[in-house]
């Protein structure tokens, strides 16, 4: 079976103070979590430290936003998955449509980090998802493709196995036009057979398929009635511990 996982993406929001306390009050919201659902915070990097030592003794996971492939060097700004496990986490989204639009991240990019993550068992958070425009002019289908395709290149179906896909369609982002169940519902199964098609139907089935895009308390349960949606990527309403609360508890 396939174990929901429910991941805020802090973007570049929260303080230490602020992100310490978010943390704290998620982590006595959610004491009676049980194992039948997974959640991961992605704080901002400078406060992965802070949220770690808050969450360290709950069932919470801690997951950065982003990494770069090699393991070390001369690359001003950038953190290496060692230095992401070595600070505590055990996730790491990649290939977010924000880097992918403002910082230029290529599907070839997206395949080094995923390959660097898992080889230091990192449990990569792959984001895939189309825009306004190719949405309307038929591409939906064929952006996707290519994103899984590129990718997951190179991967073999064990390393494959470990990954969590994230569809966000990338005008439901943050605009409060969630995409509805029917439509993430059409893509999810677009993505899992394409998974099928490209390790086989054993891997593809274990492999998690996030919805993201506008999740909010009001709309999560109907997101995960459907038969592809094994958990979310909630990027505003993570950063209320209210509301993100309420979304894990659905
Ligand atoms: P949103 O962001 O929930 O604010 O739409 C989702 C995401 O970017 O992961």
């Amino acid at each position: 079976m396939r174990i929901p996982v429910i991941a805020g993406n802090w973007k570049m929001h929260k303080t230490l103070v602020e992100a310490e306390e978010l943390a704290r009050v998620l982590v006595n919201n959610l004491l009676d979590l049980t194992d039948n659902r997974e959640v991961v915070l992605c704080p901002p990097f400078t406060a992965l430290k802070t949220v770690f030592e808050a969450i360290k003794f709950s069932s919470i996971k801690l997951g950065a936003q982003d990494l770069h492939w090699e393991k070390s060097g001369a690359y001003t700004g950038e953190i290496s998955a060692l230095m992401l496990k070595d600070v505590g986490c055990s996730y790491v989204i990649i290939g977010h449509s924000e880097r992918r639009i403002y910082f230029y991240e290529k599907n070839y990019t997206v395949n080094k980090k995923i390959l660097a993550a898992l080889a230091q068992e990192l449990t990569p958070l792959v984001c895939v998802g189309e825009t306004l425009e190719e949405r309307e002019t038929n591409q939906t289908f064929e952006v996707i493709r290519g994103q899984i395709k590129e990718g997951l290149a190179d991967l073999n179906s064990i390393q494959a196995a470990k990954l969590v896909i994230a569809y966000e369609p990338v005008w439901a982002i943050g605009t409060g036009k969630t995409a509805t169940p029917e439509q993430a519902s059409e893509v999810h199964t677009f993505i899992r057979n394409l998974l099928t098609e490209t390790f086989g139907e054993e891997t593809a089935f274990q492999i998690r398929i996030q919805y993201g895009g506008s999740v909010k308390p009001d709309n999560i349960k109907s997101l995960m009635d459907q038969k592809n949606i094994d958990g979310v990527l909630v990027g505003g309403a993570s950063l209320d511990a209210d509301s993100f609360t309420r979304i894990v508890k659905f």
